[in-house]
């Protein structure tokens, strides 16, 4: 079945790829997702200067789902400006994603990047794990400042990646901000921001960064990314394409994100718990699936969830 999709006029091959800050830093990962049967390669968030990321243990596994503080370790924007051109070779969309600690980080790293030519730039509002730094997602005066600052360097597509909203005033005022920033399209979700995990047998934290507190990620988060890709399906009426990510283990839950607005989804976890074939396994099954249940194409289910 081609479950290929397009995003703000972009083709990917497929609708399934990595999420930013999964198996994605260096140029080795880079190329290994081109490689792959990933529908994208999406680079980690870059920042201006390149960055070490927070001490470890900075991101634990556990059934269910995953926490990280990883603190935007990669190679600066400069090197992923470098690379870009050069990941456009293996047939697939490079989507570049800009992360920073100030306005002015965020445009001077957008407008370089935009000359490496990504197929399209998904801007970071959302990262939960640099200490002392709130995820501007949050704070919708400065998101709008600041895209609407990015969206004028930009020429390739601009994509936002937001945090989870858990309230529809918050959705409606950001879907608000997103409107008055020109986006393409959005990225929901970022991780669940400052979870905390413990480990009761050693009666500690499992990661060190912030205390122990830390994004989580994987399937204890769906419920959230679905609502979140549901609420701004609807907020902009079908006409915004949204990238669903957030508790993708397998076909169904792929399906899942589709039924409820997205036109493709990220992997995040999944993939850096099982490696670079979860793209094949996660093709496969939402084949089958869509087959079985007679969709043409994962196009053909977007947005059709019913609702009782
Ligand atoms: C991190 O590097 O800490 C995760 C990035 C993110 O959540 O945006």
């Amino acid at each position: 079945m081609d479950l290929s999709t397009t995003i703000a006029g972009v083709r990917f091959p497929t609708c399934l790829m990595n999420a930013a800050g999964a198996l994605c830093v260096t140029r080795e990962e880079l190329e290994a997702l081109g490689r792959s049967s990933s529908g994208a390669i999406v680079t980690k968030s870059m920042t201006l200067e390149a960055r070490a990321g927070n001490p470890e243990p900075r991101y634990h596994g556990f059934p269910g789902g995953s926490i990280n503080s990883m603190g935007l370790p990669n190679l600066g924007y400069r090197a992923y400006a470098e690379l870009i051109p050069g990941l456009r070779k293996f047939g697939k969309p490079v989507v570049a994603s800009v992360a920073g600690f100030s306005e002015d980080d965020f445009v001077t790293i957008a407008r370089v990047i935009n000359q490496s030519q990504p197929d399209l730039i998904e801007v970071n509002l959302s990262c939960p794990n640099i200490p002392g730094e709130p995820q501007i997602g949050y704070d919708p005066e400065i998101s709008e400042r600041l895209l609407q600052r990015v969206r004028k360097v930009v020429t390739v597509p601009m994509g936002v990646k937001l945090p989870p909203y858990l309230d529809p005033a918050h959705q409606q005022t950001m879907a608000r901000v997103i409107r008055n920033s020109g986006a393409d399209f959005l990225s929901l979700i970022n991780s669940v921001g400052n979870g905390l995990v413990v480990d009761p047998q050693r009666e500690c934290t499992v990661i060190k960064p912030k205390g122990g507190f830390g994004g989580l990620g994987g399937a204890l988060i769906k419920p959230v990314a679905l609502a979140n890709v549901r609420a701004f399906w609807k907020l902009f009426e079908g006409r915004l394409p949204i990238i669903g990510t957030g508790g993708v283990v397998t076909g169904t839950d792929v399906f899942e994100h589709l039924l409820c607005g997205a036109s493709a989804v990220q992997v995040g976890t999944t993939l850096v718990e099982d490696g670079l074939g979860v793209f094949d396994r996660l093709g496969k099954e939402l084949a089958d699936l869509l087959t079985r249940k007679g969709h043409p194409s994962p196009s053909a289910c977007r947005g059709a969830l019913k609702e009782l």
